[in-house]
């Protein structure tokens, strides 16, 4: 298959959306400030001592040209160490929430985020894309040779829900490349159909290797995970009543608002959705829209480049065979066999911890009194849109050679 494709939109044949190569491991030496930000001591120390507050204020307020000497990599890493640094300087331990984040942090963030086509905050790609790196290059992606860079809390939790994510996105790139192949397989005049078999059972192969990875997160503590490391994914949206100032960026009365870190920044699970013609539907199809601009711009330009290009065309093209609808459901089934045991997931980590009594509350964690456990990081209706999400998959199922399948949603 021509990979012209995926050079243009920086997704990678063998890791999909996560780079092809490591993370930057340290920036320039004339950028040690910045590096001190996540070190002496570890990052998630002077979060929950507030020492990040005072390392933040005293950084240089550089001017953009400062940081033009960095290369991708390099500037990756340092809009994951700013987007960490800011989540922990806003929400520092929960008992002071700030609303300003100054100028030395505020104008890199807007600076890189504009370089790299991203927001300036954190994101799933500061979080999972180029956070995480191989421990031994010579193995693959898999949940024990996986190291994550930064955390909030320093927890092993923290690391597995990075670890798992990231591990999801590789085991789906086989499925990309399989579908892009199909895809352009179907384009020809006399497609062949035994490739074709071949590209569905190598995609259905690593449909079914995500969703064992996904299981992989039930090892988290919930308590851990609700209470402790989900207020720092919060954004500026919907948590802080009038977002957060930009200093040294925007005028005085400027406030920005944008939903904080999560998953549903995935291009993997949106580019899959295209591909199988899976078309979400209120509450979160408009959410979902939204979470492109927090992708890398090039990722959502892929996703585009898709939609205009694919939509519906493998859907079509597989109803004229009987094997290959069948192949193309086994696909869908496994699609929505994921995000059941996602939905299982959310509840276990989310709906029911907001029950529990006696906690700190803060960002993204509050008690269900405060409407905690009722909405996700976009303030979705988060049961409601995963549930959703889920039906549309399954609605995605080919039926009886008739058309779209009609299956009644779970209870
Ligand atoms: C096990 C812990 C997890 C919990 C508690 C959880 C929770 C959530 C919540 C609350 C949402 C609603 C979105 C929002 O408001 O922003 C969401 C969406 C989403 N999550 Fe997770 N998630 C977990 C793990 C994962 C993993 C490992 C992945 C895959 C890498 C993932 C992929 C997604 C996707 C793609 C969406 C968008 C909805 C969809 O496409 O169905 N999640 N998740």
């Amino acid at each position: 298959m021509d990979s012209f494709l995926y050079n243009e939109y920086e997704v990678a044949r063998e890791t999909a959306f996560v780079p092809p190569y490591p993370p930057a491991t340290f920036l320039p030496p004339q950028f040690q400030n910045f590096e001190d930000l996540v070190s002496n001591p570890p990052l998630h120390e002077a979060i929950s001592s507030l020492e990040i507050r005072n390392k933040v204020d005293k950084l240089p307020d550089c001017p953009p040209e400062f940081f033009n000497v960095l290369s991708l990599v390099e500037k990756r890493r340092l809009m994951v160490i700013l987007a960490f640094a800011a989540h922990g300087y806003i929400w520092g331990n929960g008992d002071q929430i700030l609303d300003r984040l100054p100028p030395q942090v505020a104008k890199p963030l807007d600076f890189l985020s504009k370089e790299l086509g991203t927001v300036p905050l954190g994101s799933y790609a500061t979080t999972v894309l180029w956070n995480s790196r191989l421990k031994d290059p010579n193995v693959g992606w898999s949940l024990d040779n996986v190291s994550v860079d930064l955390t909030f809390t320093g927890t092993k939790d923290e690391s597995l829900f990075y670890t798992v994510s990231v591990c999801v996105e590789v085991a789906g790139a086989e499925a990309l490349w399989s579908l892009q192949c199909i895809l352009l397989e179907i384009s020809k005049d006399s497609p062949c159909l035994d490739l074709i078999r071949e590209h569905f059972a190598k995609a259905h192969r690593s449909l079914e290797h995500m969703l064992s990875i996904l299981k992989q997160a039930d090892k988290m503590n919930s308590e851990l995970f609700y209470w402790k490391i989900r207020p720092y994914f919060a954004g500026w949206r919907n948590v802080l009543p009038d977002g957060v100032h930009y200093a040294g960026v925007d005028d005085a009365s400027t406030r920005r608002s944008y939903v904080g870190i999560s998953a549903a920044q995935s291009s993997l699970f949106q580019a899959l959705d295209v591909i199988f013609d899976i078309s979400h539907e209120e509450p979160g199809a408009t959410y979902l829209h939204k979470m492109l601009s927090y992708m890398p711009l090039s990722h959502a330009r892929f996703i585009s480049h898709m939609k205009t290009q694919a939509a519906g065309h493998l859907k079509n093209f597989v109803r004229g065979y009987d094997d290959l609808t069948e192949m193309f459901n086994r696909c869908v089934r496994c699609r929505a066999e994921f995000r059941a045991v996602h939905l299982r997931q959310a509840q276990k980590y989310v709906v029911k911890e907001a029950f529990r009594e006696g906690k700190c509350a803060f960002g993204l964690a509050k008690p269900v009194a405060a409407g905690g456990g009722i909405h996700g990081a976009g303030a979705t209706p988060l049961r409601l849109f995963l549930k959703s999400t889920l039906l549309t998959t399954k609605e995605a199922k080919i039926t009886g050679g008739t058309g779209i399948g009609h299956v009644k949603p779970e209870q």
